[in-house]
């Protein structure tokens, strides 16, 4: 059967771990004069985006092509997609040049477990974001990078356990925030999540250790080891979520001062693209607390892994029926 990775919940701790090591293997391949491994040569991985990306396209790319596969981008604007094409034909077409991999983002909740169930190819599949619902490998970067500034690069076969992540702002709309919130838990951290109650989704309510709807008093109460801003997704939004871009940011957003009352260690996390002066400050995100760069070089090493994983069926994911 072909491993997909198409949700958080699929992992398990051992797993989550064993993807974490592989990352940090990876991350030295990076550090090296020739960035390149042999692992994947003679695989096709396609890059299927229907919607805008910079960062997850660029960095799935850099990963197949580090692994010597050879990569396909598509992106939906400007492909018969705009022609009316559906996705199963669009996916068809894709296998039948030899895709043995997809990486798929889609604005549908549910897209690429749908590509996965729906016996339209044979091909491993990887969500890089649907709609709402889950953005895993954002989650799995994540926690390499908290892992890596916490317990050092060579911290491997480590989880999170006692870590305390504030998840901050539009809960609501974000897949990053839902695959965080279920993959920190599988490793043992402390999740919280604070925003304005219009944005706080019930599955935030279930899951997170402490819900929170003021962020200086969840600052003061929960002194956390990293704060998770999120993107203010107006494209999302179709309704007003909240009075004002002034009020967002004086009352939900990392401002200078609000920097300034965090712990000295505090981590700063933003999985971009970043709406400066909303919901962070360039004085956080610019400071060495900041992890937001950090993030987007783990992402590569954290996708090869993610890559390899899919591609050689070398962990046993769980199917998503299994997961929830
Ligand atoms: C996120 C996404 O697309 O879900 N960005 C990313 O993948 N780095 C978050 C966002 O768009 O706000």
């Amino acid at each position: 059967m072909r491993n997909h990775l198409l949700s958080a919940a699929q992992l398990t701790s051992a797993q989550t771990i064993a993807i974490l090591d592989t990352s940090a293997e990876m991350a030295k391949v990076n550090e090296r004069e020739i960035k390149k491994l042999p692992t994947l040569r003679g695989k096709t991985v396609v890059n299927l985006f229907f919607e805008d990306s910079t960062r997850t396209r660029i960095s799935f790319e850099l990963a197949a092509k580090r692994l010597s596969a050879d990569v396909i981008s598509f992106s939906a604007k400007g492909s018969s997609v705009s022609k009316g094409e559906s996705l199963k034909d669009t996916t068809q077409t894709l296998e039948a040049m030899g895709a043995d991999a997809v990486v798929i983002r889609h604005w549908a909740s549910g897209a690429a477990q749908t590509l996965a169930n729906s016996g339209w190819i044979d091909c491993g599949i990887v969500n890089a974001g649907d709609g709402t619902h889950e953005h895993p490998t954002q989650a799995l970067l994540d926690a390499y990078t908290l892992r890596t500034r916490i317990h050092g690069a060579g911290a491997l076969g480590r989880d999170l356990a006692g870590v305390k992540v504030l998840i901050v702002g539009d809960i609501l709309h974000s897949r990053v925030a839902r695959s965080n919130l279920i993959l920190l838990r599988t490793l043992g951290a402390e999740v919280h999540v604070v925003a304005p109650p219009t944005l706080m989704p019930m599955h935030a309510v279930e899951w997170a250790a402490q819900v929170h709807f003021n962020f200086d008093d969840a600052i003061r109460d929960v002194q956390p080891d990293a704060v998770m801003m999120l993107r203010v997704q107006g494209e999302r939004m179709n309704a007003s979520y909240f009075p004002s871009e002034r009020e967002y940011s004086k009352i939900w957003g990392l401002t200078s001062e609000r920097f300034a009352s965090l712990p000295e260690k505090c981590l700063v996390m933003h999985p971009g693209p970043m709406n400066r002066g909303l919901e962070i400050s360039s004085v956080a995100a610019d400071s060495p607390q900041s992890t937001v760069l950090e993030q987007v070089a783990n992402g590569v090493s954290v996708r090869m892994a993610v890559l390899f994983t899919v591609l050689s069926n070398d962990l046993n994911l769980k199917p998503m029926e299994d997961a929830e």
